[in-house]
């Protein structure tokens, strides 16, 4: 039996937890007690996920074959490393790997100097000598801190900011507490996300899924952390041809290659593009170095393919062995987040969950003598599976408008009004 250490506690990390039990022992290292991930687990230990003693002792009693690194936080701090240097290999990426998510100015460095197609028009600032010029020529812009910013740190033009005022007054705030500030031009479009799995030199990529940022029906209100996202039976989405998936595989295989040339380390982990269909084709807005929360819930719970095997093939570089498969299902997710997030979400206080066909993950809860405790962030996630997404939407939505207590959830995710407005929207562009 395998050994295995997961780090992390959040929806994707219990998602992670039920692919990785089916042939191995669990062993998980969490910030906070997840209900979910627990029950699947030999061994749990709860600690903050940065200190690193904590983990070399529990490491130490369990003796894991390889760990699997859930959220990005640990990664950027070297977690991987960390990890390596107690021979203990990792499905995720060592640190100067992990830019390709905490640093936005180094993917878009890369993909310039080695030619990694798909990237829009972009300038990386550490002083704003040349913004204004620059920002002025951009039909539309978006601002990005260069660093971690948990989601919420990115502003699109129309969206968050109007005026090329507004632009160099947040650059400014930006560069208050980050070394540099990514000026890009705004690429008009629907976007994507495709979750790919590679060993550095071999990618393979999971059916694609869409997110839903905004907190609201219709795509209102505020940026979070995903409020859902969907996946369709035939691995494409409404508004996206086989084509288009595969330039965002042949980007991403691009990137790979082009990350093993900047740093002479091999990529071991996820790549997980956030791609936009455009008028010119599919572009990059972003990688994350790890499975995307919700879109983790999308092809985990779907995946034929044995995942403790497909990571045993990653650490060991040898993942052109086989195919990942997927069962031929469409899956539907969505959140119960408490009232009043993202802002000012109400904690400490209970919810019950009732019994449904569809898939629970646990997420920012605490399991109590009497009963489950949400925290403050994103509860519970519920998940649909089935022949078309018509029946996975309903699976979902039953499912989390059955939960009692202050709540409430997206109910347009993956519902035919929706899928028609992305699709009217690509014809509207091409
Ligand atoms: N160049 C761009 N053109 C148009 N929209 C963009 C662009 N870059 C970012 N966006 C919008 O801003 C959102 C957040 O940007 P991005 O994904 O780069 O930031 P993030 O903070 O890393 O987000 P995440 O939490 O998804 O990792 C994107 O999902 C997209 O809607
Ligand atoms: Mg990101």
């Amino acid at each position: 039996m395998t050994n295995v250490l997961l780090i992390g506690n959040g929806a994707r990390e219990h998602a992670l937890a039920e692919a990785l039990v089916k042939s191995s022992k669990l062993y998980s290292f969490m910030a906070a007690n997840n209900p979910g991930i627990s029950s699947l687990s030999e061994k749990i230990k709860i600690s903050s996920l940065n200190d690193f003693d904590a983990l070399k002792a529990f490491v130490n009693e369990v003796q894991p074959d390889f760990a699997v690194i859930g959220p990005e936080a640990p990664l950027d701090m070297g977690v991987v490393d960390f990890l390596e240097e107690l021979k203990v290999p990792s499905v995720g990426p060592h640190r100067v790997l992990a830019r390709l998510e905490t640093s936005k100015a180094f993917t878009r460095d890369v993909m310039a100097k080695y030619s990694v197609p798909g990237a829009p028009r972009f300038k990386v600032f550490e002083d704003l000598t040349e913004a204004k010029e620059f920002i002025e020529e951009l039909e539309g812009f978006v601002i990005k801190p260069d660093g971690l910013t948990g989601g919420k740190g990115v502003k699109v033009q129309g969206d968050h900011l109007d005026t090329v005022e507004e632009a160099i007054d947040y650059c400014k705030d930006v560069l208050k507490d980050h070394q540099s500030v990514i000026v890009e031009e705004k690429l008009i479009g629907e976007e994507f996300s495709l979750q790919c799995i590679t060993d550095g030199k071999t990618v393979k990529i999971t059916p694609p899924a869409q997110d839903h940022k905004r907190a609201f029906v219709d795509d209102k209100g505020p940026n979070t952390g995903g409020m859902g996202s969907y996946s369709c039976e035939d691995h494409l989405l409404p508004f996206i041809t086989d084509e288009h998936v595969q330039q965002a595989r042949e980007i991403t295989e691009l990137m790979a290659e082009a990350l093993y040339k900047e740093t002479g380390v091999r990529y071991k982990g996820i790549m997980y593009g956030g791609f936009i269909v455009t008028k010119n084709g599919v572009k990059l807005i972003e990688y994350n170095a790890r499975f995307g929360d919700p879109e983790a819930m999308n092809v985990l719970p779907i995946m034929k393919t044995d995942f403790t095997k497909v990571c045993k093939a990653v650490v060991e570089e040898r993942l052109d062995d086989f195919e990942l498969e997927f069962e031929d299902k469409a899956t539907v997710c969505k959140y119960a987040v408490p009232e009043g997030y993202p802002s000012n979400p109400v904690k400490n206080v209970k919810i019950e969950v009732g019994d449904s066909k569809a898939r629970i993950y646990y997420a920012a809860v605490d399991q109590r003598e009497d009963g489950l405790y949400m925290t403050g962030s994103r509860a519970v996630a519920f998940v649909g599976i089935g022949d078309n997404i018509a029946e996975a939407e309903k699976i979902a939505q039953q499912a989390v408008s059955d939960v009692k207590g202050p709540v409430f959830f997206r109910e347009d995710i993956g519902t035919e009004r929706l899928l028609n407005k992305r699709i009217e929207h690509m014809k509207q562009l091409i």
